[in-house]
């Protein structure tokens, strides 16, 4: 079985690099962990690991990610980028973006980016994205997780008002293989983009699908209006007396 679904990606997949590896589990704490393990054992740039049940998924800010079995895309990818550490924080944006137009490409979904890298529909959540660089600055790996909701659940209380699958929006059993390829080959195609140019190419389109763009924010003890991202990918905020400040990472909450 695991075989036969790795094969299937892989016949779907118009890619150089990434996907020749790719690792299928049952079950795993955290697919951010097994491709760490993988980076260690010297997997290459491009190799991928999917589960379909996490025991411990791990979301963004020491949080729980709940990956019930057969509910979700629960995904890593292994790159080794050769690009300085101090740009890798811009993958997390490329990364809503592919995903941002799987879903259009897909399913003719508009959805939303809630910055830095939430997918929302529908002002709901419905896909994660967690990177974890690992290793020295000089020689590192980046784990790009990501967890998409595609199957109808009972999510738990914490995030039951907040949370959304695909088959609640299209009213269907979403084809998750179809999902998983077309990430693939969309990520790849912008990874080149981005080294060869840089994030500059996709910065409009980052900020044309952001999610509550121009509404009220409060991030810490800051509350303002959120006008766009940097060039490094920070957002853009002004706050009620006209100051306008830049805010490089944690959550921001919505205030209406
Ligand atoms: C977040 O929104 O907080 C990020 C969620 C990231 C979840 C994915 S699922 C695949 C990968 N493995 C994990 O343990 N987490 C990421």
């Amino acid at each position: 079985m695991e075989k036969v679904f790795e094969n299937e990606i892989k016949e779907g997949l118009r890619t150089n690099w990434l996907g020749n590896n790719i690792f299928y589990y049952q079950s795993v704490d955290s697919t951010q962990s097994e491709a760490y393990n993988l980076a260690k054992k010297k997997f290459p740039h491009g190799t991928i690991i999917i589960a379909e049940e996490q025991r411990k998924g791990r979301g963004r800010l020491g949080r729980e990610w709940h990956s019930e079995k057969g509910k979700g895309i629960w995904m890593s990818i292994l790159l080794r980028p050769t690009f300085s550490i101090s740009f890798a924080s811009r993958i997390t944006l490329l990364t809503s973006i592919v995903i941002y137009r799987v879903f259009k490409k897909v399913f003719a979904i508009e959805s939303k980016i809630k910055w830095p890298n939430d997918i929302y529909i529908n002002d709901k959540k419905c896909t994660g994205i967690l990177c974890e660089a690992k290793g020295e600055s000089d020689k590192y790996c980046l784990i790009v997780g990501i967890g998409i909701n595609t199957i109808k659940t009972e999510y738990p209380d914490m995030i039951k008002d907040r949370a959304i699958s695909i088959e609640e929006i299209i009213k269907r059993l979403p084809q998750r293989l179809e999902i998983i390829t077309e990430l693939l080959n969309e990520f790849e195609k912008a990874y080149e983009i981005f080294q060869e140019k840089g994030f500059e190419s996709f910065y409009d389109e980052y900020v044309n699908a952001m999610y509550r763009l121009n509404m009220k924010i409060r991030h810490n003890k800051i509350v303002g209006v959120i006008k766009g991202i940097d060039e490094n990918g920070h957002l853009v905020v002004k706050k009620d007396d006209g100051q306008i400040i830049n805010i490089s990472s944690g959550e921001i909450d919505f205030l209406f």
